[in-house]
């Protein structure tokens, strides 16, 4: 019996990603801090899939958090096939303006606690050949993105350490893919005060199409969900960085 490690499955693509491989006939392992949530979504997966999901509450943005989580999902046996590194938030507004609490936070949880948890489990996944690991990044990784500078930056940070360590393990049987989701309908854009920004409104996808295309090519270096995102990024690849920052600074104005 195996199970997928899913953080930040309380709400969003996480969610979606536990529905997704439970459906898949998955076992999972559900992390987030809103553990009503999780016990809610392990019944339902249970009793409409048949599949174990078993529940563990983590504060990733605690210094101490992705560790306890490892030992706590180490010490419960269970063998890993699979880990999304999904847990993540962000928020709009200047860097010299908003809190520099929330700002180390935000690299706490979006990239400390992912790398930490990578590394944790990785020697547990590489007994399962077969295995992978998907890291959420975002469309925001390809470039800078004023009025959003640290979010941005844990996105860089995420696709690089994710492509780097799709070669190093690429003979280990575990597969490492990130996935950069344009604007995705889910809590995110509330929570970062985006809702009314061009980027949002713009339009979104669903969580389902993120997920379903991210399942398919899970063995990817790189999945970018949707044609829209697709071509962005690549128009910005053809064009000067100092016009892909101002217009990433201008979407989220
Ligand atoms: N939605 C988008 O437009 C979009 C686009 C590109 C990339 N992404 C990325 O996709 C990932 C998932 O985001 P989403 O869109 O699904 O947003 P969401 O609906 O807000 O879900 C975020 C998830 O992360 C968890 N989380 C946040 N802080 C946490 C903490 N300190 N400890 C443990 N879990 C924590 C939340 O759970 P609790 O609050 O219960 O802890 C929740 O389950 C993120 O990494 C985000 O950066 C989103």
């Amino acid at each position: 019996m195996s199970y997928v490690v899913i953080t930040g499955a309380s709400a969003g693509i996480g969610e979606t990603f536990a529905r997704a491989l439970a459906a898949e006939n998955q076992n999972l392992i559900l992390v987030a801090r809103r553990e009503e949530r999780l016990n809610e979504l392990a019944a339902e997966l249970k009793q409409q899939h048949g599949v174990d999901a078993v529940v563990l509450k983590a504060d990733l943005a605690e210094p101490t958090g992705a560790e306890a989580l490892a030992r706590q999902i180490v010490e419960g046996g269970w063998g890993l096939s699979g880990l999304i590194n999904n847990a993540g938030f962000g928020d709009r507004g200047a860097f010299a303006e908003l809190s520099l609490e929330r700002q180390l936070s935000m690299i706490q949880v979006n990239v400390t606690s992912l790398v930490a948890l990578t590394w944790q489990l990785l020697p547990h996944l590489r007994q399962n050949a077969g295995s992978f690991i998907i890291n959420v990044a975002s469309t925001a990784a390809f470039q800078a993105g004023p009025n959003m500078a640290i979010y941005y930056a844990t996105k860089a940070f995420v696709l690089s350490f994710s492509e780097a360590l799709h070669e190093e393990l690429r003979n280990s049987g575990v597969a490492v893919s990130a996935l950069c989701p344009g604007a995705t309908d889910s809590e995110f854009a509330q929570e970062a005060h985006m809702t009314d920004t061009k980027l949002f409104k713009a339009g979104t996808m669903t969580a389902e199409a993120v997920v379903k295309k991210s399942l398919a090519q899970r063995r990817r270096a790189i999945v970018i969900p949707g044609l829209r995102n697709v071509l962005m990024i690549w128009s910005g690849k053809l064009s000067p960085r100092a016009v892909t920052r101002k217009l990433a600074g201008w979407l989220q104005a």
